[in-house]
C-alpha cells in the first residue's frame, strides 16, 4: 500500500497527540511529536538559566544551538516515542507546566525553527508518518497527502489539559491557570512571524469539542482510506 505523510496541525491541548499516536499505531506509521522537539529546546534553556523569570537570552540559546542534540526513540513498553535531549529521557519533564508556560517563547525564535524543521522534515522523508504540530501542513510538508487541522474551544481544552496534569499527579494547576496558559499559548502561536500556527488551504477541519475518541479514530481512518484508497 502506498505510504503517506499525515500532517496534523491544530491548537495546543485538542487531543492531537493523542489522535495522531492511535492512527500512527492503527495503520502502522511512526509518529512524530515535533512540540516535545521544541519542548526538549526548552527544557535545555531552563536548565542552562538561560531564562531569568520570563525573559530569553537569544544570543545565549543562539550559539548552544549546536549542542542541542534532540532525537524520538520508540520506547516498547508504551508503544510510543520518547523524548531524548542529548542523550537523557526527558520525556516526563518536557510535559510540565513551567515548560509549557516557556514554550511558546521558544518556539517563536526564528533561529529554533529553522533547526526543527529540516530535522523533521528528514524524519518524515521516507513517509510512513503521522506528524504532530503547528505548522506540518505549511512549512514541514507543505505537499503532505492527508493534512488535518483541529481544533476545540479553549474551555474545553483547558479541561482535558488539566486531567491529563491531575492524571500524572500534578494537583497543584488550578483549571485558571491552565486556561490562562491555553489562551496565552494560543495567541503566541497564531501571532508569531515564523511558522505561525494557520490552517493550510487544503486541510481538512476536524473541530472535536463534542466527539468522543472512537468518533475521530474512525472520521480519521475514513479520510485516510479513503487517499490510499482501500
Ligand atoms: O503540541 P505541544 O503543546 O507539545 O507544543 C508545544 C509548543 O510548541 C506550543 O507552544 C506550540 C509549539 N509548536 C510549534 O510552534 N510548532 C510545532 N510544529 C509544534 C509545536
Amino acid at each position: 500500500m502506498k505510504k503517506i505523510v499525515i500532517a496534523i496541525d491544530g491548537f495546543s491541548s485538542c487531543g492531537k497527540s493523542t489522535m495522531a499516536k492511535d492512527l500512527a499505531k492503527e495503520i502502522g506509521y511512526t509518529y512524530i511529536d515535533t512540540g516535545a522537539m521544541y519542548r526538549a529546546v526548552t527544557l535545555y534553556s531552563i536548565q542552562q538559566g538561560f531564562f531569568s523569570d520570563d525573559k530569553l537570552d537569544e544570543e545565549k540559546l543562539e550559539s548552544s544551538m549546536n549542542d542541542i542534540h534532540i532525537s524520538l526513540r520508540f520506547n516498547p513498553e508504551t508503544g510510543r516515542p520518547d523524548t531524548y535531549l542529548n542523550g537523557v529521557n526527558v520525556e516526563k519533564e518536557i510535559r510540565d507546566m513551567e515548560v509549557a508556560g516557556k514554550v511558546s517563547r521558544i518556539a517563536a525564535v526564528p533561529f529554533v525553527r529553522h533547526a526543527m524543521v529540516p530535522l523533521q522534515q528528514k524524519m518524515g522523508e521516507g513517509k510512513g508518518v503521522v506528524m504532530d504540530g503547528r505548522d506540518i501542513g505549511t512549512v514541514v510538508f507543505p505537499d503532505a497527502e492527508l493534512k488535518i487541522f483541529v481544533t476545540a474551544s479553549p474551555v474545553i481544552r483547558a479541561q482535558r489539559r488539566l486531567d491529563e496534569l491531575k492524571a500524572k499527579g500534578d494537583f497543584k494547576s488550578t483549571f485558571e491557570d491552565v486556561l490562562a496558559n491555553v489562551k496565552e499559548r494560543d495567541e503566541i502561536d497564531s501571532t508569531r512571524e515564523e511558522g505561525p500556527l494557520r490552517q493550510a488551504e487544503d486541510a481538512l477541519v476536524l473541530d472535536n469539542s463534542y466527539m468522543t475518541i472512537p468518533e475521530q479514530k474512525a472520521w480519521l481512518l475514513e479520510k485516510y482510506h479513503n487517499i490510499v484508497g482501500s
